[in-house]
């Protein structure tokens, strides 16, 4: 970048989240976990919503940024911003999410949802509007008196914040790093198009738009040439708009293989792996997931009693740990996700359990440590989402594993373009094939697991989260320069 130019981040999710008495922990998710690294190699300033009563008072004490100090020791500046409780739960729980997280995952199943009513409507204008808004206005501030600015957005709480920035300050630099796939032009019909335009409009008005995968970038360009009549120049992955070029470009995330091995040191990992290995079996099957209808947690489970019925030989030898964490609770859809998760436990549980054996063991709960724990002792990684933007359990499981695990790996996540070869590829809607697969797995010749994992290291460490950013940084020189 440029020398000299200030930083800043913005995102819905912030870093730190804050308790009510003030305590604080790292905030959760892909993203956050990409960019605390920047944080730890940048000086910069990261805007983002409050999301809990405490982040709200944090705000209000702090009255603009403060410092947070990252676990890596250095500093750097937060601002919280606080939008209408009303406005943030139309934003968060009706536009992001479902919505255009739903879109973004081909998940509504279009003969029934979803209905587009004015509950919709509202939740865009007066709900996803309004906190682009605050946090634009938030970073406008931030921005005055300061000189070519570059602003990195993120994620797809913010389409429409680019262009409230673009139209205040011409000078910005403006780069947005999207997480999630980006599907064919087909799947965002589903808005009313005069809403789609204002997202496709927010979007462009960045320079330079990222994905993790080279498909998702093929699909966007082809979203701007079909539903916007754009013309676009594919090779180079470059939209003209409103006299201007948007450069679209393809930047995997790799995971930080230092710091996994150093959380996997813990203390609190030891005593978690001394309680699973007490009572674990032969085989341990895991999943490490958040409770997203992406991620496919159903179907696991019914591959999994079709792997038992079929296979009986394995009963009483196997446990599949399902560690899932409750996630947008407040969304209809996520809650009886939830119910219908634990219905289908209880399911197979009951069918091939006996006194002293429990098939399906389902934590809902967020624990790093007893993550990093089952990640060291798995045999077989199952990772089956229907669609998923990278899914970062695929890298961070075989970095930490000590038992030559197998990794089964869905063709719909964009870690797959990387670890394709060296996993077991599925297609996530194939429980036959799922169920196969893991008996493949669980009977693969330890020399086959070996090289297997070894292929699946290099991979991941190939690239490191600090080469990630200084692709996006190069991009951003390169681009300013022209
Ligand atoms: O990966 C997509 C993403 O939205 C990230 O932005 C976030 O880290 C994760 O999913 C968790 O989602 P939420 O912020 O809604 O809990």
């Amino acid at each position: 970048m440029p020398a000299g130019r200030p930083l800043i981040l913005v995102s819905n999710r912030g870093p730190v989240t804050f308790a009510d008495d003030g305590s604080f922990q790292r905030g959760t998710g892909g993203l956050v976990t990409a960019l605390t690294g920047l944080a730890e190699h940048r000086e910069l300033l990261w805007v983002a919503s409050t999301m809990t009563g405490g982040d709200a008072q944090r705000a209000r004490e702090a009255g603009g940024p403060f410092e947070v100090k990252t676990p890596g020791g250095s500093r750097y500046q937060v601002r919280l911003v606080e939008s209408d409780e009303d406005a943030y739960s139309r934003f968060y729980n009706v536009f992001a999410n479902p919505m255009l997280w739903f879109i973004q995952h081909y998940l509504w199943d279009l003969s029934n949802a979803p209905d587009i009513r004015q509950n919709e409507v509202d939740a865009f204008e007066l709900g996803y509007q309004v906190v682009n808004r605050d946090l634009a206005d938030a970073v406008l501030e931030e921005m005055d008196g300061r000189e070519d600015p570059v602003v990195m957005i993120h994620d797809y709480h913010l389409y429409t914040l680019p262009r409230m920035i673009r139209d205040a300050r011409p000078d910005a630099f403006l780069h947005h790093f999207i997480h999630i796939p980006w599907t064919q032009p087909d799947a965002w019909r589903v808005l009313p198009s005069e809403i789609r335009e204002r997202l496709f409009d927010g979007i462009l008005a960045n320079d330079i738009v990222g994905f993790h995968t080279r498909s998702y970038r093929w699909n966007f360009l082809q979203c701007c040439q079909d539903l916007m009549g754009l013309d676009v120049d594919r090779e180079r992955g470059v939209v003209h708009y409103d006299g201007r070029e948007v450069w679209v470009r393809a930047y995997p995330l790799p995971i930080d293989s230092g710091g996994i091995a150093r959380v996997a040191a813990k203390p609190g990992v030891a005593e978690a792996e001394r309680e699973l290995l007490a009572r674990r079996r032969e085989f341990l099957l895991l999943r490490v997931d958040r409770a997203d209808l992406s991620k496919n947690v159903l179907r696991g489970f019914t591959a999994f009693d079709l792997f038992l019925e079929q296979h009986p030989e394995f009963r009483e030898r196997i446990t599949f740990v399902a560690q899932l964490m409750p996630s947008r609770t407040d969304v209809p859809e996520y809650l009886e996700y939830l119910e219908r998760i634990e219905a289908l436990v209880a399911v197979v549980n009951h069918r091939h359990g006996t006194p002293d054996w429990m098939p399906i063991q389902l934590k809902l709960k967020d624990d790093v440590e007893e993550a990093m724990a089952a990640y060291k002792h798995y045999d077989v990684l199952l990772v089956n989402a229907m669609f998923d933007g990278m899914n970062l359990v695929a890298k961070e499981g075989p970095m930490v594993n000590e038992r030559a695990g197998v990794s089964i790996l869905s063709e719909n996540t964009g870690a797959h373009e990387e670890l394709g070869e060296a996993a077991l590829t599925v297609n996530p809607f194939d429980i036959r094939e799922l169920a196969e697969t893991i008996h493949t797995a669980l009977t693969m010749p330890s020399g086959e697991r070996e090289q297997r994992l070894a292929a699946l290291r290099t991979a991941i460490t190939a690239r490191t989260p600090g080469d990630w950013l200084d692709d996006q940084l190069a991009d951003i020189r390169e681009k300013a320069a022209g």
